[in-house]
């Protein structure tokens, strides 16, 4: 009895021992768990992995600017209302003046006029100075507003530096929308694309139909072929089409849901003008939602091959239209490799495989005209490029136009 007892101490003793042991040098169970996670490290959010892609490639893209885009797009962005010229035109104008909106492509007419005036006062005084000015290095008076941009689109947004909102619109004793609220910045490939009279227009990726509405509002489409790959978006743009266009006006628009990058084959040489508003990392959406991020895990092939996949729609596009028919190709994502780079391997792609030629067009105009309302990035080596900031917080959007010559 007593070796049992004696045993039994022993064991208890020694049990005792290797509890405090492992008390004071082992990790507690618990936190063994925790190595075990730590081996398969916790995956990073979308939002998360979309900043730290973000902070490594814009940082050295923008540089010094990259701090104030930053915190610029991790806040609340500021809307536009675009005006709809199908509904109560009255109503809502007083209602959208009556909450101090302004539209910000009627106020571009004043800079114009203003740059004219500096510049005829500009000649007129080196006409009457002793020292002669060559006639290239006068200023320039600068063309009538609606040769530059499409006509007729109105957008309504609050002063640099005001944050107010925008309410919901209402729909008119016809059940039509005033204005439709957009990311304003989005407005501007569509003046870009200099709609005129009688054009045959494109929008190869157009749901859910922002872009396809301003496009409406110039009155200039005779037909208007709005396609989008994915058939659950363009239930939504025939959606916004139907609250905003009257269902006459609707038989001009042709909605299809093909992939665009077979258009250059099904409708080469046809159209006056090319909308391309091409998917991309949509850079402010991916730091805020994690629904439909394309920084999520499972969609970064998708994410890796979306450069290819902008080139084939940006090819495609161009291939639509006639030559000398205008294309604007438009993202919204901070990008250089899904904007300038796109835009110029397409250049090259036409001409090498093609024999085509291609211009593209300077729209530095749209930096001297918007940038009360904009503030615009003043590097771009091709087209025009919208920097989200605090007192201005649109964008991003690139957009850059493109000439087919032959
Ligand atoms: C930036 S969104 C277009 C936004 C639209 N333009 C607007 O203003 O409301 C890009 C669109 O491209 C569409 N898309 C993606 N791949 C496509 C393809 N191969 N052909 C046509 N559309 C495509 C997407 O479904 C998406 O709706």
């Amino acid at each position: 009895m007593a070796a049992v007892a004696a045993a039994t101490h022993v064991g208890k003793g020694k049990r005792q021992f290797l509890s405090l042991w492992a008390k004071a040098f082992s990790i507690p169970c618990r936190h063994r768990q925790k190595k075990n996670w730590a081996t398969t490290r916790p995956r990073l959010s979308a939002t998360r992995l979309a900043l730290q892609n973000f902070d490594m490639n814009y940082s050295v893209q923008f540089g010094s600017l990259w701090p104030s885009i930053r915190i610029s797009l991790l806040s609340e962005q500021k809307y536009g209302a675009l005006f709809n010229n199908f509904s109560d035109i009255q109503q809502i104008s007083q209602e959208l003046e009556c909450l101090n909106a302004v539209d910000f492509i009627w106020e571009s007419q004043k800079v114009v006029q203003d740059l004219n005036s500096t510049a005829g006062q500009e000649a007129s005084e080196s006409a009457v100075s002793t020292r002669a000015v060559p006639p290239e290095s006068q200023p320039q008076p600068l063309p009538c507003l609606s040769t530059l941009i499409s006509s007729n689109i109105k957008c309504y947004t609050f002063p640099k530096g005001d944050i107010s909102l925008f309410p919901p619109a209402r729909p008119d004793a016809l059940g039509i929308l005033g204005y439709y609220l957009l990311d304003a910045a989005s407005v501007l490939p569509v003046l870009a694309l200099n709609v005129q009279p009688g054009d045959l227009v494109l929008d190869l990726c157009a749901a859910p139909g922002g872009k396809t509405l301003a496009l409406l509002q110039t009155g200039c489409c005779r037909e208007l072929a709005a396609n989008d790959v994915s058939v659950s978006r363009t239930g939504r743009l025939n959606r916004v089409l139907s609250s905003y266009i009257p269902k006459n006006l609707c038989e001009i628009v042709r909605i299809t849901s093909w992939d665009g990058r077979k258009w250059g084959d099904l409708e080469a040489n046809t159209y006056d003008r090319v909308l391309v508003d091409v998917p991309c990392t949509t850079d402010r959406h991916s730091l805020m939602e994690e629904d439909n991020n394309i920084f999520q895990n499972m969609r970064k092939g998708e994410r890796q091959m979306l450069p290819m996949l902008q080139l084939e729609l940006l090819v495609a596009g161009i291939l639509a239209a006639k030559p000398g028919g205008e294309v604007v190709y438009s993202t919204c994502s901070l990008s250089q490799l899904q904007n300038e780079y796109v835009a110029e391997r397409a250049v090259e792609l036409l001409n090498i495989q093609y024999n085509i030629d291609v211009r593209v067009e300077d729209l530095n105009i749209f930096r001297r005209l918007f940038q009360d309302t904009f503030s615009f990035f003043p590097s771009c080596r091709l087209g025009e490029l919208v920097l989200p900031h605090l007192t201005s917080n649109f964008g991003p959007l690139y957009f850059c136009k493109l000439r087919r010559l032959g």
